[in-house]
């Protein structure tokens, strides 16, 4: 399951570049069923859930070409040979339920297992499946299938209950296709959201309002093949901010867009960080004495949940009494046991972390749960006395491209160590 050894590592300091976007590359590769032609996508992560993607697509009939040397991956789906994914590899990332629309869109009729749930919560996809049904499809759920069918999706308006981020990309990418306009209100406004919709523009779709809480959509006919460069990761570069904040260290970080994370920033200057913007993103300047804060995530443009692990490994080391509150999931305070392991001192109170501050954390043996909690236990590593091992680090894989290389390049001794 491979694990990183992590040693205290001092003051990070130097200059890390950002990957593209993990949550923007997912739904732009599903996006690709949408056209018989070609699509080529630069700035692309190598990582294994873009390669579960990749399978996806070509589980479906595509072609897929990666071309590691300049990240660019080439996807060809001339025909779609069948409606239903397989299990396995829907079973191994909730992600992969974002091919319902399109393949429903492009062939009118989907079977898809439902997405289980994963360590940070239930994950259900009832606000997908409103929109699709909204749009004309029948839909069936049984033996933990959806099967969706429509001669032929139609516009409608779809208000969501909830901003949620792969709803909105799971209707975009049916409505697009579909006959008349779609407006969907209430939706999700992330960057993420707003690549995709540049993606599907220039394959000739027809969108207006995404980044706003209202899409409007217009149908048309066939969509054609399109090249595209991923926006940067602006979870990977809250990461590094963190990585800088906790080692009192001095990092520039590059190919990153300063707007994507302005309540990352905001929050680390309210703790004393220095940050400064420069031309390809900013520098981060760790505080001698950070001050306590209060953190609530949110859909954006508010905090995001996918930092909260992240911010809590420094709010255990950052002197005072320091809330967390996390509403966008229901169990994503998973790394919280291990902190406390390493000497954090955190009590859980509903959807609340109260985290009382500790001069230092302690290395052990850790293991990580998911994807952000595993990169909280290797930031919390760094600052760490002693040596700390985190386990299971196919989490991390997931979402993190060359996470250990870029550490290392800042000084961070962390080596990986497979098994
Ligand atoms: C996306 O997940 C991201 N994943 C997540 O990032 C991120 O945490 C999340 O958005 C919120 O920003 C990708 O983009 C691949 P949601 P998604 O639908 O689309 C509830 C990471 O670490 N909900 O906005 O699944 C849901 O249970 C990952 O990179 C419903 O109730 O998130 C959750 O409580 C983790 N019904 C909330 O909404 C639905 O039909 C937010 O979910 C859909 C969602």
């Amino acid at each position: 399951m491979g694990k990183f050894v992590i040693e205290e590592s001092g003051r990070l300091k130097g200059r890390v570049r950002i990957s593209g976007s993990k949550n923007s590359v997912l739904p732009i590769i599903a996006a690709t069923l949408l056209t018989d032609q070609t699509c080529t996508i630069h700035d692309v992560p190598a990582l294994t859930d873009v390669v579960v993607m990749q399978n996806l697509i070509e589980d479906f009939g595509g072609t897929t070409r990666w071309d590691a040397g300049d990240e660019t991956l080439t996807i060809a789906v001339k025909n779609i040979d069948k409606i239903e994914a397989s299990y396995e590899l829907c079973a191994k990332m909730r992600a992969s339920f974002l091919a319902a629309g399109p393949v429903l869109a492009r062939m009118g009729e989907v079977k898809m297992s439902l997405p289980g749930g994963c360590a940070i919560g239930s994950r259900p996809v009832d606000l997908h499946l409103k929109g699709l049904a909204a749009l004309g499809a029948d839909i069936a759920q049984e033996h933990g299938y959806v099967h969706a069918k429509a001669k032929k999706l139609t516009g409608a308006n779809i208000y969501l209950d909830f901003p949620s981020v792969g709803a909105t990309e799971n209707i975009m990418m049916a409505a697009v296709l579909a006959k008349g306009q779609t407006i969907i209100q209430n939706c999700a406004v992330e960057p993420e959201i707003v690549d995709l919709s540049n993606f599907l523009s220039s394959m000739g779709a027809q969108i207006r309002g995404s980044g706003t809480d209202t899409i409007r959509i217009n149908g048309v006919d066939s969509l054609s093949g399109t090249s595209h460069n991923i926006i940067p990761d602006r979870i990977e570069a809250g990461t590094f901010m963190i990585a800088a904040a906790i080692t009192n260290g001095d990092v520039e970080i590059t190919n990153t867009v300063t707007d994507h994370l302005k309540p990352a920033m905001a929050k680390l200057r309210e703790a004393g960080v220095d940050i400064t913007e420069t031309d390809e993103g900013m520098r981060v300047k760790g505080a001698r004495r950070r001050q306590p804060i209060d953190v609530k995530t949110l859909p954006y443009p508010g905090f995001p949940t996918d930092m909260q692990a992240q911010f809590i490994s420094m709010l255990a080391v950052t002197p005072g009494t320091n809330i967390v509150t996390e509403t966008v999931f229901e169990n994503r305070f998973m790394h919280v046991p291990e902190l406390v392991r390493m000497g954090a001192d955190i009590k859980i109170d509903s959807r609340s972390a109260i985290i009382e501050g500790v001069e230092r954390l302690t290395g052990t043996q850790v293991k990580a749960t998911d994807l952000r909690a595993g990169a909280s236990l290797i930031l919390a590593a760094l600052a760490a006395t002693g040596t700390t091992e985190v386990h299971d680090i196919y989490h991390v894989d997931r979402g993190y491209f060359q996470f250990d290389e870029k550490l290392r390049g800042l000084g961070a001794k962390i080596l990986r160590v497979d098994g």
